[in-house]
């Protein structure tokens, strides 16, 4: 089946899709993306992530390149003619294309707009989690204004390589002052000896992850406790158990930090759990 991309007001076949290479993405990497969940055909909190999209662009000063509701129908458009079932929406839209110069175009420019398909083996995931994955730590090598989910993905790309050289699933970022912020592309979890769960508060160290807002709301209505607040390798290395969260990882347990079992070295059950009942927990698109 010819896999279909949205690009700029047309449906076209992905391998002709194309953006100009004065496209201020490709040479600034002046955009805003967004990763969303497709499962059983539906999307999964579409609102939160389509708030955090819109909160991304408003931050960075680019024009809404749709508004809301002809968003949603594109989007819906790209399920339909990709038949997704499980997978994830990608959602990129940058600044417009220009002359290259740093500051803004000015007239401004009609920002640009991508939404593309992927599917993905649900057995998979599954089997990674049923197994558990390795993370490594690196330096938190990113700018200052993470919570904008920015193409600009160099030192994230740069901490994923080098997890996968060393043999591991994600890479957790450790920040100037010793404190692990987040995956390169997941939010982190442990669990402590009290079984409180912990992740780092929202400031601007974090993306503000959407499976991360839900799990919080998840982990409450299990009656678990839950803790926002930075935590360090030590302490992560001393947990009863880790796990990442994000669109496409959904909760994935961690079973090795730098070499190091956590706990039993096995996927632990406040992880496997909410990975069990995440799916039912999480709004769906109708
Ligand atoms: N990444 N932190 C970072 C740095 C991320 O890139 C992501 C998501 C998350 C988790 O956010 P969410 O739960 O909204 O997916 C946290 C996406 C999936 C990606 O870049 O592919």
């Amino acid at each position: 089946m010819t896999r279909i991309t949205y690009v700029n007001g047309r449906y076209v076949p992905s391998l002709e899709a194309q953006v100009s290479v004065e496209d201020r993405g490709y040479q600034f990497a002046d955009g805003v993306y967004e990763v969303c969940e497709v499962w059983d055909g539906e999307l999964i909190d579409e609102g939160r992530h389509l708030d955090r999209f819109y909160r991304s662009l408003a931050e960075l000063k680019i024009a809404e390149p749709a508004a809301r509701p002809a968003l949603k129908v594109v989007m819906r458009e790209i399920l339909a003619r990709n038949r997704l079932a499980n997978g994830y929406l990608y959602i990129q839209a940058t600044r417009g294309v220009a002359h290259r110069d740093h500051p803004f175009p000015d007239p401004p420019v009609r920002p640009s707009l991508v939404v593309a398909a992927k599917s993905l083996a649900p057995e998979k995931g599954e089997a990674a989690a049923r197994a558990g994955v390795k993370v490594i730590v690196t330096p938190d090598l990113r700018w200052k204004r993470v919570d904008i989910k920015s193409i600009s993905l160099l030192p994230n790309v740069l901490a994923r390589q080098e997890a996968r050289e060393k043999g591991a699933y994600e890479a957790w970022l450790v920040g100037d002052d010793g404190l692990i912020s987040e995956g390169a592309a997941s939010n982190a979890w442990i669990v402590d000896a009290g079984r409180t769960v912990v992740t780092r508060q929202l400031d601007r160290s974090i993306l503000r992850g959407i499976t991360r807002t839900t799990l919080i709301e998840l982990i409450a209505a299990e009656g678990l406790r839950v803790e926002e607040r930075p935590f360090s390798l030590k302490e992560a290395l001393d947990a009863r158990e880790a796990f990442i969260t994000g669109a496409t990882t959904l909760v994935m347990p961690v079973v090795e930090i730098d070499g190091r079992k956590i706990g039993e070295g096995r996927p632990g059950p406040v992880a496997t759990r909410l990975r069990a009942l995440f799916h039912g927990f999480a709004a769906h698109s109708n």
